[in-house]
């Protein structure tokens, strides 16, 4: 089974940059997820993996095969880089039987006798537990066995790749959840790699080896889940991934001593961030200087080249929500050295007797598994989840501090994480 390499891929119409100078090797065998989200570039990506699409720039290898160089002039064709699909309108013949449907496309090829076909439609039938259905007809079937026909129909012809594009997305939620638990068996079992659009972030989580996460065409950060989960590169991933999201608290301040910084927040409770690795704060500014200025010097030698179309869809620091009880129309004026963004997983604010900063419950929504709480403390709202089946009084206060070394430290200036680490108060 191949890997595949993208290679400084660009896809533009005009100076609308849908896909921009991407890098990225999908390992053999493995189930990456492209998310992000709507029009931040997924399906193009695919479709342009797949050959469906034409890329402006780059290079893209399937196993060992260079299946487009857009400076070689090599554009294999679609049909020539055996891959699967799967889109969200899987449409089935509806005149066909199940049978019929997966042994359509082999059919089609001419290279099988009967008697190969009839094995193959069997056994992929058997992958997706449909061989009982055989007979029937699209209309004869619930959504779920029609989803599984079509994912046997891609797999018959036996690519060595599957491309699925938001395949789930027509499904109610419990057929969905029902069907990722089957993706990923059938991941499994097939040894295949298996490249998967959604715009879903919870689905991502739970089926991927690795998370693909794009915004406006660039790559944030290709990771396994939980490294984006717990470690995410900057303030555009961590809120774009978790739900409950994530709680972000501006903070200013400044570095004690190497791994130590002493911050103010909410807005002026005195809080001490100690760098779960050793960090050393001047540095890290140092290198966060000199990326920006690399940056701009290669924007400068691109504005020199003729051929050089500049983005139009301009990059920028995401505008991280704070959440408030009163909107008090307060606006971030531009970021120094000393100004940080802290982000909070629920699961990291701990409610307690005592201790901490004192907080009022402003709601409290128990699913019975879990509570989430919304926790005021001023003018802020943060939220936090206690798991267990606990009663909250609306308006009560408690107390709440920082659990473990999971608190996020970002730059404001360009929004990427410094470091995890503890936060004292
Ligand atoms: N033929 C085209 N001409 C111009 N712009 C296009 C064309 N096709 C796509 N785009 C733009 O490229 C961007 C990326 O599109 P793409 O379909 O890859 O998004 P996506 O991430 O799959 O979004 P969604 O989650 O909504 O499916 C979009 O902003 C879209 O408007
Ligand atoms: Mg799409």
């Amino acid at each position: 089974m191949p890997k595949i390499v993208l290679t400084d891929v660009t896809k533009r119409w005009g100076n609308f940059y849908a896909v921009d100078h991407l890098d990225l090797v999908i390992d053999d065998c493995s189930f990456v997820t492209l998310l992000g989200p709507s029009g931040c570039g997924k399906t193009t990506t695919l479709r342009m993996i797949a050959g469906l699409e034409t890329p402006t720039s780059g290079r893209i290898e399937i196993g060992d095969q260079v299946v487009f160089d857009s400076e070689k002039g090599i554009n294999i064709p679609a049909n020539k880089r055996h891959v699967g699909f799967l889109f969200q309108n899987y449409a089935l013949w509806p005149n066909m039987t199940v049978y019929q449907n997966i042994a359509f496309g082999l059919k089609n090829q001419k290279k099988y006798t009967k008697k190969e076909i009839d094995d193959i439609v069997h056994r992929v039938a058997k992958v997706v537990k449909i061989e009982m259905f055989m007979d029937r007809y699209p209309s004869e079937l619930s959504g779920g066995q029609q989803q599984r026909v079509a994912i046997a129909r891609t797999l018959a012809p036996e690519p060595s790749v599957i491309f699925m594009d938001e395949p789930l997305s027509n499904l109610d939620a419990k057929l969905r959840l029902e069907m990722r638990s089957e993706l990923q068996r059938l991941h499994l079992t097939t040894d295949k790699t298996f490249v998967y659009v959604t715009h879903d972030q919870m689905e991502a989580m739970t089926l991927a080896t690795k998370i693909c996460l794009i915004e406006n065409g660039v790559l944030q950060q290709y990771a396994a889940p939980l490294e984006v989960y717990g470690k995410p590169n900057n303030i555009f991933v961590a809120d774009f991934v978790g739900s409950p999201s994530i709680n972000f608290v501006d903070a200013v301040g400044e570095q004690l001593s190497p791994g130590n910084v002493s911050l103010s927040i909410l807005p002026d409770i005195p809080a001490t961030f100690r760098f779960k690795d050793q960090i050393d704060l001047a540095e890290w500014r140092k290198t966060e200087k000199q990326k920006a200025e690399d940056k701009e010097t290669r924007r400068l030698e691109l504005a020199k080249d003729s051929k050089n179309v500049e983005k139009g869809n301009k990059d920028s620091v995401f505008n991280y929500p704070i959440a408030k009880v009163d909107d008090d129309g307060a606006v971030r004026g531009d970021p120094t050295e000393k100004d940080f963004v802290l982000g909070i997983r629920p699961e990291v604010l701990e409610v307690c007797e005592e201790g901490g900063i004192e907080a009022e419950v402003y709601s409290a929504m128990p699913t019975g598994m879990e509570t989430t709480l919304r926790l005021r403390i001023g003018n802020f709202l943060l939220t936090s989840v206690v798991f267990g089946g606990v009663t909250f009084e609306l308006g009560s206060k408690v107390h709440v501090k920082f659990k473990g070394n999971g608190v996020m430290l970002f730059s404001r200036i360009s929004g990427e994480l410094i470091g995890t680490g503890s936060l004292e108060v």
